[in-house]
């Protein structure tokens, strides 16, 4: 196949800007990405490649911010169809909104309905990879895996544990917890460009028996990632410390059932003690950071520090506790909420945490999340000036930076001019 080149501007990094600052940017205002079998396969000037490579098939995007395809760490596509519910913290929303309509999974149909209108939302807003919990129903997650292997997607998923505190029909027991599993991760992880992840929901909703039989499931596949919820919101933690009373804290309820490891993902994490960030420090374990869910639910504000201090973050919608499937938007609430703690994150940190940031957290980064030589061609391409509002904002700026951070916090699903999968446009 003949290789395709795009052109437009491109920002990529050269390292993290939570700890090198944003001059780990390199932005070329006319630049290019070399494409061939569906990979990066050179990244500089517009010119230079050109030059060298006078053969590749040009495709314009003018004025285009070409990055690496969105990355959103920590969905549940099972919610789509109740995003924006009114009126409930956590536990209520849970039990008022997202139960009953998770007990419709058990429905291959509903489920395949639902998985498709998923990915048509999340590629319309420039996500090229999702990590998402399915229900406890292993049909949720075949549709779900069916779905992004038909279109290509570099995916992640797990069915959803829970063996207490849940409504009839969407319970599961700690044996069938681990038996289902261990059949669904056989049959799908490492299929194309799927992943399977070990997904107890939270602590609340599964027995220590549970925990443990999930635990073991982890050990005797260390490389695969195990997801879950921590320190969300505090009626949540003190639930979860009088469910059981032996912990030291949240985080040890899964550290004591083998639940706790450098292939751990921990979404929120708004109220952790220090013992818990030390021992997450520790072990290498990822958080994910889910800020429009986080103000919609009304759970807290997290603490972006942490992501310059040696612990993995990544960035996620959380849909449909959070309210948007767009990553701009998402990124946006990130800034607000930065804000509300006195840090402002720089548009670089924004725009890395949505890529690399989830990729490393999703430890997904040797395959997607940067533009570099090798890895897989998923990108966006961003129209910088996809509405009047933002167009006149961006018209006034000296920098990649101010042209950039009006699509940021005013952008949304107009703004993304162009989505490619594995070098494929979508
Ligand atoms: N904690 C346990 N389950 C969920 C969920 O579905 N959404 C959110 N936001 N938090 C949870
Ligand atoms: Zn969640």
């Amino acid at each position: 196949m003949v290789d395709k080149l795009l052109l437009g501007q491109v920002l990529r990094f050269e390292g993290d800007p939570f700890v090198d600052g944003p001059g780990a940017a390199r932005h070329d205002a006319r630049g290019g990405v070399l494409v061939r079998a569906g990979r990066i396969a050179a990244v500089g000037t517009a010119d230079d490649l050109r030059r060298a490579h006078p053969d590749a098939k040009p495709v314009d995007h003018g004025q285009g911010l070409i990055l690496p395809g969105f990355i959103d760490a920590h969905a549940h596509y099972p919610q789509t169809a109740i995003i924006a519910s009114w009126g409930k913290r956590l536990i209520d929303w849970l039990n008022t909104y997202t139960f009953p309509e998770e007990t419709r999974f058990d429905d291959p149909a509903y489920a395949a309905e639902i998985a498709t209108r998923y990915f048509d939302l999340v590629l319309a807003n420039g996500t090229t990879t999702v990590a998402s919990y399915c229900t406890i129903h292993p049909e949720s997650v075949d549709a779900y895996f069916e779905e992004a292997r038909r279109r290509g997607l570099r995916a992640l998923a797990g069915k959803t544990c829970m063996d207490r505190n849940a409504p009839d029909g969407l319970r599961d027991s700690a044996q069938t917890a681990y038996d289902d599993s261990k059949a669904l991760l056989d049959k799908w992880h490492g299929l194309d460009r799927l992943s399977y992840v070990i997904t107890p929901r939270f602590s609340p909703t599964s027995t220590p028996g549970q925990l443990a039989a999930l635990g073991a499931l982890w050990s005797e596949y260390p490389d695969c990632l195990m997801q879950t919820h921590l320190s969300e919101q505090n009626d949540e933690i003190a639930w979860v410390r009088s469910l059981f009373p032996e912990a030291r804290d949240y985080l040890d309820t899964y550290e004591a059932h083998g639940l706790l490891g450098e292939n751990g993902v921990y979404g929120h994490a708004i109220h952790l003690e220090p013992r818990e960030i030390d021992r997450l420090r520790e072990v290498g374990a990822a958080l994910v950071h889910c800020p429009t869910s986080n103000s919609f639910i009304g759970s807290g504000l997290f603490d972006m520090g942490l992501a310059g201090s040696r612990i993995r973050v990544g960035l996620a919608t959380d849909t449909g506790g959070g309210s948007s499937f767009s990553m701009l938007r998402t990124m946006a609430a990130a800034y607000e909420i930065g804000q509300l703690r006195g840090r402002a994150l720089h548009p670089a940190e924004l725009i890395w945490l949505a890529t690399e940031g989830s990729a490393r957290a999703l430890r997904i980064d040797s395959h997607v999340g940067r533009l570099a030589p090798g890895l897989e061609a998923d990108l966006v391409v961003l129209d910088l000036a996809s509405t009047p509002a933002i167009a006149q904002r961006a018209a006034r700026a000296d920098t990649i930076w101010e042209a950039l951070f009006p699509t940021i916090m005013m952008g949304d699903d107009r703004a993304i001019a162009a989505t490619y999968l594995a070098g494929a446009r979508h």
